[in-house]
Order: structure tokens, then C-alpha cells, then sequence
């Protein structure tokens, strides 16, 4: 959302890139299983429940199962939207099976393998560009910089720990569609607002010595701040997924592993707050002014 030129260079690599291999599995490997990872950012945040995909709709006396429309916020989720179209029609006329996997945020520092050596730990975004939610607010914690709430801070998104994901996807790696089938699954644990977040993470830091507060920032997004939110999640299950991590112990985890970084992620701090304004109006060197703050 940052201007014309990162715009295009998003939608070309992402686009492309999906591109590639659809037509590599194509040509090389067609019976191979595709488990491309989506976004619950495709779909929006309508008026209505989110199915998994496809949803039955009548209309003029005929019913049909189709695609569920998508309305995202940002050329970054549109490209997910055109690499789901762009999967699901080579699943129709290349006869290749693919799992769109609508994920929800992300967080957390490890999974459990990763554990004994530090070399395999993951990588922690915490900038305004990739940095997820809770991540951001787990680093703001650490240092003892307020929360940065964008907006009312009534957002509600789907949230999943890194481990869970790992789980998630080896069940839908075990258990693949049939040839020529286009599956979309719903991937995430527990719905929250931004709000409940950051209260949430604002707990957990008290429990474990950090003084933190929350800070409301003017919006820097065209969002809904206050809206309907309730997606399905019903295939997981139905596969044996079981979320093992509640997202209040995960943030416990977190802290403390974010601890032992709190120098670097102190040294870039500028990086916490929001200076991307996605109308367009290009204020990027500001730092949109704090509108409201409080400690609860
Ligand atoms: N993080 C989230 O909350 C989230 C939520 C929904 C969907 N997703 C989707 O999950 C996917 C991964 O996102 P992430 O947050 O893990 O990002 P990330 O940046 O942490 O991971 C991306 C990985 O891809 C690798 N990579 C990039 N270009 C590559 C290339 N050309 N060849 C080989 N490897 C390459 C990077 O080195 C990195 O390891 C994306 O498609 C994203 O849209 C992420």
C-alpha cells in the first residue's frame, strides 16, 4: 500500500511466482499436491459468516454452489484473491489438486523442533509492513513502548500460534484432495479484536514484569474498526486437528523468548510505528499522532 511501485512489485511476485508452479506441476509433476497458503485477509469482512471457500446461494429460483465472494483491503491480500482464481481454474482445466489455505495471523517465535538449536529458529518480523499483530505488540511489550492500537481497535481477525500452524499443515499434507479438486480450508484458532489483544498481551507482560500501556493510533488502514466476524473452521477438525496452545500461554512463551532480543528490538524501534498511510495521501516520514492513551 506504500506506493505504485511496491504495489506492482507485490502482485508481479506473487502472482508469477504461483504462476510458475502451477504451470510447473502442469508439465513436470501433475499428481503432486499443491498446499498453497491463502489468507482469511482474502475474504474480507463482510455482513455475513465466512464458509470455507464455496457457499450454496440461491438466486432467481436457481441454486448453485460458488466461490464466496471475496472483498480484501489491500493489493497485497488482492493478490492472494487473483493466486486462489488462478489455482482454482488449473485445478479445472489441468486436472491438478491443490489445498488453498486461508490462514489466519500468525504469531509466535519457535515451534517445539526447533527448540535445541537456535540456528532453526524462525524468522520474527515485527516492522508495520510484515510484522503480524501479536508479534508487534509481544516486541512493543518487551521494550516497554506502548501498544499500538490502530484505530477504535474493534478489528476482529483470526489468530494462530507457528505451532499450530505446523500441525495444521501436516494434517492437510497426510490427508490430500482427490485429482482435479480445488480445496479451500479455513486455518485459524481463536477470533479476537485488536482491542482484547492487546489487552491480552498487556496481562501476560504484567505477569512477567514489563510495564506496558496501550496507545490508540488514527487508522493508517481503510478498514471496518467495528464489524461482523465469524468464519467456519469446521474441515480441520473434521481432519483431527487439535489446537494445543491457548493464544494467552503462547504470549507467555513468546515474551520470554523475545527477552533475550530486547537490545536489537530496542535499537529498532522506529520500526513499531505506523508511518504508512493507506489512502494513497503518501505521509510516510510522520508518525501518525497518537490519538488516545491509556493503561488499563
Ligand atoms: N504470517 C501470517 O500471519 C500469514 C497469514 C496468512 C497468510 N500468510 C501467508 O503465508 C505465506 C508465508 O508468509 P510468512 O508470514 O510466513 O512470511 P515469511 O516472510 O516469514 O516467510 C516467507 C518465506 O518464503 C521464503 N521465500 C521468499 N521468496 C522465496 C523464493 N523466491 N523462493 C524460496 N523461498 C522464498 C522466505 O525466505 C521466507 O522463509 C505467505 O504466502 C503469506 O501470504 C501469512
Amino acid at each position: 500500500m506504500m506506493d505504485v511501485h511496491r504495489s506492482i512489485w507485490t502482485q508481479t511476485n506473487n502472482i508469477t511466482s504461483n504462476l510458475n508452479i502451477l504451470w510447473a506441476m502442469h508439465e513436470v509433476c501433475p499428481q503432486a499436491h499443491l498446499i498453497k497458503l491463502g489468507t482469511m485477509g482474502e475474504y474480507g469482512t463482510p455482513g455475513l459468516d465466512i464458509p470455507e471457500g464455496f457457499f450454496e446461494v440461491e438466486f432467481r429460483g436457481r441454486r448453485d454452489r460458488l466461490p464466496f465472494p471475496r472483498q480484501p483491503g489491500s493489493f497485497y491480500h488482492l493478490s492472494k484473491v487473483h493466486d486462489s482464481h488462478n489455482t482454482a481454474f488449473a485445478c479445472k482445466v489441468f486436472r491438478l489438486r491443490a489445498t488453498d489455505v486461508m490462514q489466519g495471523v500468525v504469531f509466535g517465535t519457535h515451534i517445539a523442533e526447533m527448540n535445541v538449536d537456535p540456528r532453526l529458529r524462525s524468522r520474527l518480523d515485527f516492522d508495520q509492513c510484515f510484522g503480524t499483530t501479536i508479534n508487534r505488540f509481544c516486541c512493543q511489550a518487551i521494550i516497554h513502548h506502548p501498544l499500538t492500537i490502530y484505530g477504535a481497535g474493534g478489528q476482529r481477525r483470526g489468530y494462530l500460534p507457528l505451532r499450530d500452524v505446523m500441525q495444521c499443515l501436516h494434517l492437510i499434507l497426510q490427508n490430500p484432495p482427490a485429482d482435479g479438486e480445488y480445496r479451500v480450508i479455513n486455518q485459524f484458532d481463536e477470533c479476537y479484536s485488536i482491542r482484547e489483544l492487546a489487552q491480552l498481551v498487556q496481562d501476560v507482560s504484567r505477569e512477567l514484569g514489563y510495564a506496558t500501556c496501550q496507545t490508540h493510533y488514527e487508522n493508517p488502514r481503510i478498514e471496518a474498526e467495528s464489524h461482523h466476524y465469524r468464519p467456519d473452521r469446521e474441515q480441520l477438525l473434521q481432519l483431527g486437528y487439535r489446537p494445543h496452545h491457548d493464544v494467552k500461554s503462547e504470549i507467555r512463551i513468546m515474551l520470554n523468548d523475545l527477552a533475550q532480543h530486547a537490545e536489537r528490538i530496542a535499537a529498532k524501534r522506529d520500526l513499531l510505528i505506523p508511518d504508512i498511510r493507506w489512502d494513497g495521501s503518501r505521509r510516510k516520514s510522520a508518525a501518525l499522532p497518537a490519538v488516545k492513551q491509556h493503561s488499563q
